[in-house]
Parts: structure tokens; sequence; C-alpha cells
């Protein structure tokens, strides 16, 4: 496996594995599952995991504590706090608003740290800005968190360049965490440069675009609970309209012998050499298809071939419900 740096010297595998769906948001696995699957991961050389406190809530953490025992040195491990968590309802439920108050963010990493059982995070995010705290009170506790030896680097995820740029002037900031695929391109308009302008790394999340860029993704097979169920593009009407980019995608990895899947992955590789996407893998066999992208490299030409089969503007229905997408670009 190919590894990647992000800002500050970080340096993870190009490849690395979103653990989300393993505890939240699409219906969970088996926990021996699981943990199969991330120490498969190790041996595959994929070692940036991703996680959050909200993953679960809190299950996901743990399950990486499991996963992690004797393990721990071998990992990136990269964590989020932002979320107030309620006692009430489960899953997606318990999610009562954001909250980056310095005071909520150290009891969440101390929260952190017991459930995966480490004693460090090598990769804080602050996981949605909240409004009602300026940025620089929210990295201003992170920062003291560095200082603690509790966290290594800092990230943000879902900012604007705006909040990026006052984030980066309290405390370096080695990556932002942002929805970026071949079906969701926004990053490419302010963030991006942004990024490139401070030495900033990018961590693509969702850079299968959920699963569909994949062409192998069976909406009626979903879990009831899987909120892709719920998502403006994963709509009847959208999908039809969406499956045309796919075919598309699809086509152009039979030509270069890959999967879409790979294809997908390894054109946000050649996007910019400080890019680790964190692609999400319940299943052994598709985390093993996309640690195979890490070693395929698209010239130019291939770039722009797979850019115009699926240009930005032709996807149809928003990413996320309007409730979502206003915690997002702040
Ligand atoms: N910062 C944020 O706000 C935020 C938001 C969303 C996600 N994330 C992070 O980003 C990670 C990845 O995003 P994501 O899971 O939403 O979406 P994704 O990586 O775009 O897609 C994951 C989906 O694709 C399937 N899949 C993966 N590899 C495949 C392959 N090679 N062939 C066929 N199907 C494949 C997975 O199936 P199986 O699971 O069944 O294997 C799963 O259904 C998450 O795990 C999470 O850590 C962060």
């Amino acid at each position: 496996m190919k590894t990647r740096t992000l800002g500050q010297g970080l340096e993870v595998s190009a490849i690395g594995l979103g653990c989300m769906g393993m505890s939240f948001a699409y219906g969970g696995a088996p926990e021996a599952e699981s943990i199969k699957t991330l120490h498969h991961a190790l041996e595959l050389g994929v070692t940036f995991w991703d996680t959050a406190e909200v993953y679960g809530p809190f299950e996901n953490e743990e399950l990486l504590g499991k996963a992690l025992k004797g393990r721990r040195d071998q990992v990136q491990v990269a964590t989020k706090f932002g979320f107030r968590i309620s006692d009430q309802g489960v899953g997606r439920e318990r999610i009562a608003g954001v909250d980056s108050r310095p005071e909520h963010i150290r009891e969440a990493v101390e929260g952190s740290l017991k459930r995966l059982g480490i004693e460090t995070i090598d990769l804080l995010y602050q996981h949605r800005v909240d409004p009602a705290v300026p940025i620089e009170d929210t990295v201003g506790a992170m920062a003291e968190l560095v200082n603690a030896g509790k966290v290594r680097f800092l990230g943000l995820s879902e900012a604007s360049a705006t909040t990026l740029r006052r984030a980066h002037a309290v405390h370096p900031i080695t990556a932002l965490q942002s929805e970026y695929s071949l079906w969701y391109r926004e990053a490419e308009k302010e963030v991006l440069p942004t990024c490139a302008e401070f030495g900033i790394g990018f961590v693509p999340y969702s850079p299968l675009g959920r699963g569909f860029l994949t062409g192998k993704l069976k909406v009626e097979e979903l879990d009831e609970k899987d909120m892709r169920r719920g998502l403006p593009r994963f709509q009847d009407e959208a999908l039809k309209q969406n499956m045309r980019l796919v075919d598309a995608l699809n086509q152009q990895a039979e030509q270069r012998g890959c999967t879409a899947a790979q294809l997908a992955l390894a054109w946000l590789l050649a996007q910019k050499p400080w890019i680790a996407p964190i692609p999400g893998a319940r299943k052994i066999h598709h985390l093993a298809d996309n640690a195979g992208a890490a070693g395929i490299e698209l010239d130019s030409d291939t770039q722009q071939a797979i850019s115009q089969a699926l240009p930005a503007d032709a996807i149809v229905g928003e990413r996320y419900d309007e409730k979502n997408q206003r915690m997002t670009n702040l």
C-alpha cells in the first residue's frame, strides 16, 4: 500500500477505511465480521481508519477499540467530536444538535480515548462547525489537547474555506474531511484551493457516492434503517437518471481492466497528492477491491475522459436533505 502525507507530515495509507457503516447509518454489521474486516485491512496496509463519537453513537469507537488491541501502532486513528448526544432514542435519533463548546470537546475526547483504548488520537476532527461557538475557541480547545499529548493532529469536517482559514490561523490544520467524489465535486470550487494554499490535506468521505458509484448498489436490498433510503439522490427518479452515469463509469473501468469502485477512487487520488480517501467497507471483498485502487495511476487524458463521462452538473438530486445540508459549508 502506498502512503500519502497530509498536513504537518501525518503519513497515512493512500486508501483508508471508513468504519461508520459497521455500526451506523447503513444498518451495521455483526461485530466479529467487522473485526475480521478491520484486521484484514492491516494485512492490506489500509491503516488509516476513520470513526467518530457519533457513529453508533459510541459503538463504532468501541469496535475499533477491540480491533486495535495489540495493533495500535499499526494504525492512524482518526475520530471526530461535535454533536450533542441524547440518551433518548437509538442511532441517529440520538443526535441532538451540534456542540463544540470547549468543555464539551474535552469531555468528548476523554470518552473517545477510553472507548478506543488508546492514549493519543492521531487525527481529531470537529465533525460539523458549531455556529454558536467561534471556530477560534473550538480550535483553541483542540490545540490544548495537542499540547496535553491526547491528540497529534487536527482536522475539520464540512467546514467552509473561510472557516478553514480562521482555524488554521489558530493551530495548523492537518486535514479537512468533506464529501468529494465523482458525484459531488463542490470541494473543487473553494475548499481544495484553500487546502493547497495552506498545505492542508484533504480526506474525501463517501468517495464512492455512498456505494452508488460502484454500480453494484441495489437500493431495494438496503437495510430498513439504512439512511440512504431517505436521501434525495437515492429516490427512484434520481436513481434512474444517475444510473446512466454509473454505466459510463463502468464502461471506462472495463476498458482499463478494473472495477468502477477502483476507478472512482483512483480518480480522487489523481486529483492531488495530498488527498487520501476513506471508502467505507463492511465486506472484506469490498475492502480488498478498494485497496487495489492505490496501485492505479491515471494520466490526465484518462482523468478528463472520466470527468466528461460523469459531468458534475449531470447528477440528479441533492446529496443530503435540507436539514443536513444546512450543517455544511459553515
Ligand atoms: N465527516 C462526515 O461527515 C462523514 C459523512 C459520511 C461518511 N464519513 C466517513 O466516510 C466513510 C466512507 O463513506 P460512506 O461509507 O458514506 O460511503 P462510500 O465509501 O462512498 O460507500 C460505502 C458503500 O459502498 C459499498 N462499497 C464499498 N466498496 C465497494 C466496492 N469495492 N464494491 C462495491 N461496493 C462497495 C459499501 O458496502 P459494504 O459496507 O456493504 O461493504 C457501502 O455500502 C464512512 O465510513 C465514514 O467514516 C464521514
